[in-house]
């Protein structure tokens, strides 16, 4: 499948070069900084002559982009429609990461959180569809799960790490030290693509940070030896309600039973980009990986086996601080993250004093050639 309106190529080519006269120009000057200028939005629309901004890496990372818009999100999502291209581009290019700051309108408005996640592909999830539980889901916009620690969601944060700081006194980033790292329902074939994560209401910096890494970079850092042990190879993934969770099955808990909905899930551990064609690690941890049968397909399974210690050194790797951007939350931003490149964890918040508002949608519909024609796993009868 193709989508040219969004630039978006399954074939593995890089679309980025393929605008047309009045498709949104994207430019980076060699200092890391690039303006994607609408002149088609400018033309038609005055309010949105101011282009968008785009700043790349993120502070304090080596990896993802800040886009500034025209002021505020009405604005920002029309101009982002009317240079569909734009946003995409820049997420790509950004390893798969984009912070979109002064969101907050969109909390008195969620349209605008459905109107800009379209924009990132070409199905955006109704989770009311999808098996969500409804304390979970939006009550007015169902294609928005919430994660709150608040009525009626009631999600509880992940525990402190143990211990909550490293030597250096810094946020544990590393795997084993930090866990919870995972991309986005790897448990589904098809897998889904992007990602939106509104701040409604973050709880104070200093906590409840979200981190993400960068799959890209992991994989090409790899030593020769590991990236050829890991080309071809394939993940075993499996939602974490499975009882499959690496604590469950070393534990000797019995497995259970599973609907063909919840079945384990074979994915590749390097995913080429359908976008730009640049492999990328693609690998949970504990909760998302099948530790009865996998975590890989063909290597001695079980959480003692020699499939689980290749599966923490890479994640260890995956994972090393030159990878990772911890992002603290201000109220109002908007984060967007591919999951097909990127994989990310959610940390400890005092949920005792603090309430938690996070809207998130999910896009999908361009997995990549590898799942041409696949029926959805998770809908299975
Ligand atoms: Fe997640």
């Amino acid at each position: 499948m193709t989508d040219d309106a969004r630039g978006i190529d399954e074939a593995g080519l890089p679309s980025l070069h393929r605008l047309g006269p009045g498709d949104a120009d994207i430019r980076f000057d060699g200092h890391r900084s690039c303006s994607l200028g609408s002149r088609s939005a400018a033309q038609e629309d005055p309010a949105m002559a101011g282009s968008l901004a785009c700043t790349h890496p993120l502070a304090g990372a080596s990896f993802g982009g800040r886009i500034e818009g025209p002021g505020n999100a009405a604005a920002l999502v029309a101009a982002a429609e009317a240079a569909p291209e734009v946003l995409p581009r820049a997420l790509a290019k950004a390893h798969g990461l984009l912070l979109l700051p002064a969101m907050g309108a969109m909390a008195e408005a969620p349209d605008l959180l459905l109107r800009l996640s379209r924009i990132f592909g070409p199905e955006v999830e109704n989770y009311r569809t999808t098996g969500m539980a409804p304390n979970m889901v939006h009550p007015t916009v169902p294609e928005i799960f919430v994660v709150s620690n608040t009525p009626p969601a009631d999600r509880q944060p992940p525990p402190l790490p143990d211990p909550p700081l490293t030597p250096e006194g810094r946020l544990p980033v590393q795997y084993p030290h930090r866990r919870g790292w995972h991309t986005d329902q790897s448990y589904r074939r098809p897998p889904p693509d992007v990602s939106l994560f509104l701040a409604v209401l973050p709880v104070p910096q200093g906590q409840g940070q979200t981190l993400f890494a960068d799959g890209i970079a992991a994989h090409a850092a790899l030593p020769d030896a590991l990236k050829a042990q890991v080309a071809g190879l394939e993940g075993l993934h499996v939602g974490s309600s499975a009882g499959r969770r690496r604590e469950a099955v070393a534990a000797g808990l019995p497995p259970r039973a599973l609907a063909p909905r919840e079945r384990p899930q074979r994915q590749p551990v390097v995913r080429i980009h359908p976008v730009t064609g640049e492999p990328a690690l693609y690998l949970c941890e504990h909760g998302q990986m099948d530790w009865l049968e996998g975590p890989f397909v063909g290597m001695e399974p079980g959480p003692n086996g020699a499939g689980a210690a290749f599966l923490d050194t890479l994640v260890a790797h995956l994972t090393q601080p030159q990878f990772v951007y911890v992002h603290e939350w201000t109220p109002g931003d908007l984060v967007v993250w591919d999951n097909r490149c990127t994989v990310h964890a959610a940390t400890w918040f005092d949920a005792a004093k603090e309430a938690r508002v996070m809207w998130r949608t999910t896009v999908s519909g361009n997995p990549g050639l590898a799942y041409a024609g696949e029926a959805r796993s998770w809908l299975a009868a």
